[in-house]
């Protein structure tokens, strides 16, 4: 079938094309309704069946005969450790640490966080909870020990399953202590932690609730799958929203397993024995859609990579370990590429790898810009797909479906709505805007299948923040347009929401952090444009009547105060002190002109602004003069 085939069959008859991909995985007890309502905010998929989704992405192999072949292939250019796991050592693994979580009381729907660096062992701990029907949520390990605790607080965890330390380049970064703070301002009790222990940096297992994981495996006894419901959470993943507060995307389980199955083929044409590569890490839905579920459900080798795309050891990285291990998929971000591009712009360390086994290269993150695109394109003459999908999509809403038909780039677009997804664009009254003609990205309910169905105890605020703007729609939070042919084009964020380096960040948890230093009245927090990273945010800042700011103290110190808060991931840098925000006369800070004003684009200026002269400071710290755009 082809795309525009396939496209109105899941959307003339979703139960059938759904229950088709459905039936490739396999169920404990068959569901009793595709798709139906009552069970939360919008229809769920499923309904009464049951799996594991350990058992479809591991046993199932083993069972069919492949247990000998590579399930994860781990490269880490920090350690230089080079080291593969096939999927008969895989079941063993996550059967000996379910067991050691289960000896340890954790039942199934207990959560579990789960604190690590790209690695088997982390892979591992997702699968282990996923056997045992526990819940994991995966903390990356940029966020700092305030965002790690509001994280324990929300998903009140049974364990924290953690890494002794992270490698970030050169730097060696011991968890243990970040931990202990997160303990020590969460309220939740957790009641062990589960170290597992690098040479790096070990943890002191003799230390209150710290235990070693290698003497926890190694007289469980192993624990079988346990099915649970399609529609229990496989995991939760917080992710920045527009309040400080993150939001716990929950996971259903069959919806999911059977979305990523259709897109290994469908938009990764990637078929079972081949092997996928998604540089990304298991703290972002990327990597638990790509490098973890998708991959080991459709029985690719998957490839777990440590390390930053240039400079462990430069930027050929990527290169040498596609060849070395015939990656045919590869996913990354594009400012990974950019990266690359700026250290090595004619890509000449590309040269010399056997790159035949590659078949596509797929990014997402944030939108690729059309000279990181046709870079990629013209290094490597194979198909650069641009494909958008947020954490609350768990896959890609647009992309080109190269396993069903590969449709024309077009540079700046993400390309189509995937099979399931009904994409619109509207207009501030819920008018659908004409062909490219820019308006809020919506899609119509119901969602397909593995989309968010709710947020971890927080039902109101999904109800609050997706549906309740265009009834009948889920709001997408990203602004765009839509062209004759039917490509989608996402090009801006209707909200808060900064993305710097593929990473969401919300400005408001920014701006909390700046806001409670006692020398700022208030503040803005803005996404600016930044080219290797897309964005970074800038803070503005007005101080108290009689605070100074001369000697820049105060700067260093509010940048000092986001990376402790918030984490080094914030990249929080840039502080200008200024002696007003623009404001609209009802009190909203226009936070739009100031972006657009950093980025040397023209403003957009509301007629309801309070006083347009406020502008003119930020003209002259941007240095140029209003109207020279
Ligand atoms: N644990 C601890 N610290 C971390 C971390 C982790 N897992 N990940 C990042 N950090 C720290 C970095 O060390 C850096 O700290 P610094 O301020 O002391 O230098 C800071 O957070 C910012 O990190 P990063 O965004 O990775 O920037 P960078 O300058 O080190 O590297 C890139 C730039 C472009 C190479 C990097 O951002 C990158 O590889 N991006 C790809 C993004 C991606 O894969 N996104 C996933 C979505 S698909
Ligand atoms: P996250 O939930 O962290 O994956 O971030 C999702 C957000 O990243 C989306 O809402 C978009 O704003 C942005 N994004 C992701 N992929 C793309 C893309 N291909 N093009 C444009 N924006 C993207």
């Amino acid at each position: 079938m082809r795309y525009a085939q396939l496209s109105a069959f899941a959307a003339d008859e979703p139960d059938r094309f759904w229950v088709e991909v459905a039936d490739k995985l396999a169920w404990t007890k068959r569901w009793d309704k595709v798709l139906g309502d009552g069970q939360g905010p919008i229809p769920r998929w499923f309904i009464g069946g049951e799996l594991n989704a350990c058992h479809n992405c591991v046993d199932r192999h083993v069972d069919d005969g492949f247990g000998d072949q590579v399930a994860i292939q781990y490269e880490s250019a920090v350690t230089q450790i080079s080291r593969s796991l096939t999927f008969a050592e895989l079941k063993d693994a996550t059967a000996r640490l379910g067991g050691a979580m289960r000896a340890r009381g954790v039942a199934k729907g207990d959560r579990i966080i789960i604190y690590m660096p790209n690695s088997p062992e982390a892979v591992i701990a997702m699968l282990a909870c996923a056997r045992i029907g526990a819940i994991h949520s995966v903390v990356f390990g940029g966020f700092a020990a305030k965002e790690l605790a509001a994280r324990i607080d929300d998903a009140t965890p049974k364990l924290v399953i953690a890494a002794s330390c992270g490698i970030e380049g050169a730097k060696v970064l011991p968890y243990q202590p970040m931990l202990e703070e997160a303990y020590a301002i969460a309220d939740h009790r957790i009641e062990a932690t589960i170290y597992w222990q690098r040479e790096q940096a070990p943890a002191d297992i003799g230390k209150t609730d710290a235990v070693d994981w290698a003497d926890e495996i190694a007289n469980a006894e192993p624990a079988p799958c346990e099915p649970v419901k399609a529609t229990d959470p496989l995991y939760i993943l917080y992710t920045s929203g527009t309040t400080g507060q993150p939001k716990g995307i929950v996971r259903d389980t069959g919806g999911y397993l059977a979305a990523l199955a259709w897109t290994m083929e469908g938009i990764y044409n990637c078929p079972p024995g081949s092997t996928y590569w998604a540089a990304s890490d298991v703290g972002w839905v990327v990597g638990h859609s790509y490098i973890v579920y998708g991959p080991l459900l459709n029985r690719n080798t998957t490839v777990v990579f440590e390390g930053k795309p240039v400079g462990t050891p430069d930027a050929g990285i990527f290169w040498s370990i596609m060849a070395k291990h015939k990656v045919r998929s590869f996913f990354t971000a594009p400012t990974a590429i950019r990266a690359i591009k700026q250290v090595d712009p004619e890509g000449a360390l590309a040269a010399g790898h056997d790159l035949s086994s590659l078949k596509a290269v797929y990014l997402a993150g944030e939108r690729t810009d059309p000279s990181t695109l046709e870079w990629t394109e013209k290094l490597l003459s194979k198909p650069v797909v641009d494909h958008w999908w947020q954490t609350e999509t768990g896959w890609a809403i647009c992309a080109n479906p190269l396993g069903v038909e590969e449709l024309p780039t077009k540079a700046g677009s993400t390309s189509v709505p995937m099979p399931g997804w009904d994409i619109a664009c509207l207009d501030e009254d819920g008018v659908p805007v004409a062909a490219n003609e820019t308006g809020a990205i919506v899609a119509r309910l119901p969602l397909p299948p593995g989309a968010a169905p709710t947020l971890w105890k927080a039902e109101e605020r999904y109800v609050e923040a997706y549906l309740e703007r265009y009834v009948g729609y889920y709001l997408s939070g990203d602004a765009g347009y839509i062209d004759e042919d039917g490509f989608v084009y996402v090009m801006t964020r209707t909200d808060d929401v900064i993305n710097v380096a593929g990473h969401r960040l919300s400005s408001s948890a920014i701006e909390e952090v700046l806001a409670a230093n006692p020398s700022v009245a208030e503040c803005a927090v803005v996404g600016i444009h930044d080219d290797l990273k897309g964005q970074i945010p800038a803070g503005f800042v007005v101080l108290k009547a009689g605070e100074q700011s001369d000697s820049g103290l105060l700067q260093q110190q509010l940048v000092l105060d986001v990376r402790t808060a918030i984490g080094p991931v914030a990249a929080f840098k840039q502080v200008h002190i200024v002696s007003k925000l623009p404001k609209t006369r009802s009190g909203k800070i226009l936070r739009r002109n100031i972006r657009q004003i950093a980025d040397r684009e023209e403003a957009t200026i509301p007629a309801t602004i309070e006083d347009r002269a406020v502008l003119e400071e930020y003209y002259k710290l941007f240095e140029y003069e209003s109207g020279a755009v």
